[in-house]
């Protein structure tokens, strides 16, 4: 089976081969830390032998689970946010029908998200979508007290008690959690909820391959066994014995760090599939919260090619040269569709008939690539084979070990998040939350 591979030949005319061969270094103490557990934020480095930790039994218990829903649920909502819900919904995404929600799936529940905002309208509008609908709950939340998450369950909870009665509700709702604090866990435990726990030492952002990610993927009909085999592949392909310049990660994490010193300080991370604009979203949070912090960090941006060419095309050809991107290219398509050939040829497109489609969008990744490196955007390109469970499972860990790394090679910490605290204070300060009485006065005096 073939390794997603990178490419870091349109980097160098901005920043030279020397330059980055010279992070190996640093890029191999960053190895060693992680490794050893030696750098701050060793307590929450689970993921990182997580995919070669998992057993033929876990992965059986969980498509037990998923089997149980699957049997009595049309749809499945998966309440969560940030790393509670983004990897499960990207590879749901990536790998689904992009007319899923309109054709509907005879096989499979539909999977949706909610928890992840606090909009009226959406929860008014997800509670009317639900109410003819079998339905089924995922609660996820590490901590068990996210405000978004908690206020979408004490719906959801409601309207399917009142709906399938107190019975089916407690086969149907399945919580992942912390193994003993939190809301979530002590509602799983009165209700008897199945409930799965989330390591302690893995964090939100780096969960997918927990059951926070491999439950929902399993619901939605999904092979999570391929997916943690990609996974797994990864981690080997990674391992800090592998040299430096054929370890994928190490090298990506030494180019961005490369092209950060040379004043690249943000990154578009760009797809040429729209299935793959969640993986972005995935991708964001995963960087953006490990690497933002101390006033450093590239900012992580994501543009859905080639439609955003439309709109953000002109900037990032000709704006503020303080970027880089990194392509996704997904080597073969997994269905087939060439351009017909037509009489009058009004639109002038008879010079592309019998061309496949993914003929077309590959020359447009390759003329955009040249476009942006002469306009002065460096290219790291990454190759997948094909859209899939397997290479998708690859692509997780190696942005999640890249990511460590490139956080240590940083100065900072990749595994906390002290920043996402201070609007949570605000919010609870305004809204009168017992406990926070003197922070209330005091952001009403700044009103
Ligand atoms: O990566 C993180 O730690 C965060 O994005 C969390 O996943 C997010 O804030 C949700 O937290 P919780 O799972 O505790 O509800």
């Amino acid at each position: 089976m073939k390794n997603i591979a990178l490419n870091i030949d349109k980097v160098k005319g901005f920043v030279s081969e020397e330059t980055i061969l010279a992070y190996e270094s640093k890029v191999a103490e960053a190895q060693k830390a992680l490794e050893e557990g030696t750098a701050p934020g060793n307590d929450f480095l689970g993921w990182l032998h997580l995919p070669s930790s998992i057993t033929k039994e876990f992965i059986e218990e969980i498509k037990a689970t998923a089997q149980v829903l699957r049997e009595n649920c049309e749809v499945v909502v998966v309440a969560g946010i940030g790393g509670s819900y983004l990897g499960a919904r990207a590879i749901i995404e990536a790998l689904s029908n992009n007319f899923a929600a309109f054709i509907g799936d005879k096989k499979n529940p539909t999977v949706i998200f909610a928890g992840h905002n606090i909009s009226e309208d959406y929860l008014s509008e997800l509670t009317e979508f639900l109410k003819d609908k079998k339905f089924g709950v995922i609660n996820i939340s590490k901590s068990g007290t996210t405000t978004e998450t908690a206020l979408a369950f004490r719906l959801l909870k409601k309207q399917c008690e009142d709906q399938r009665g107190k019975e089916m509700a407690s086969k149907v709702i399945v919580a992942i959690t912390d193994a003993v604090k939190g809301a979530a866990r002590i509602t799983a435990n009165k209700e008897g909820y199945k409930s799965f726990i989330i390591p302690d030492n893995v964090g939100g952002r780096f969960s997918v391959l927990t059951p926070v990610g491999l439950l929902p993927i399993a619901i939605a009909g999904f092979d999570i066994e391929a997916l943690v085999n990609g996974a797994q592949d990864m981690e080997k392909a990674t391992a800090p014995t592998v040299p430096f310049t054929e370890n994928i990660a190490a090298m990506y994490a030494a180019t961005r760090n490369a092209l950060y010193a040379a004043g690249k300080k943000i990154e578009i991370l760009v797809n040429y599939q729209p299935k793959l604009h969640f993986t972005s979203e995935w991708w964001k949070q995963l960087y953006g919260e490990s690497e933002g912090k101390e006033n450093k960090g590239i900012f992580p941006a994501s543009v859905d090619f080639t439609t955003d060419l439309h709109s953000m095309g002109q900037w990032i050809q000709e704006g503020e040269r303080t970027i880089f991107e990194t392509v996704l290219s997904i080597e073969e398509p997994n269905s087939s569709i060439t351009v017909p050939s037509d009489e009058e040829n009004l639109d002038g497109l008879n010079f592309l008939a019998g061309k496949h489609v993914d003929e077309v969008n590959k020359m447009a990744e390759l003329g955009t690539q040249l476009a942006h490196v002469d306009g002065g955007v460096p290219n790291i390109r990454i190759s997948i084979p094909k859209l899939n469970e397997y290479y998708l499972g690859q692509l997780i860990y190696f942005f999640e070990i890249g990511c460590g790394i490139s956080g240590y090679v940083l100065g900072v910490n990749p595994f906390n998040q002290p920043g996402v605290e201070a609007y949570k204070k605000n919010m609870f300060a305004l809204l009168d939350k017992p406990g926070y009485e003197e922070e209330s006065k005091a952001i009403r005096a700044r009103l």
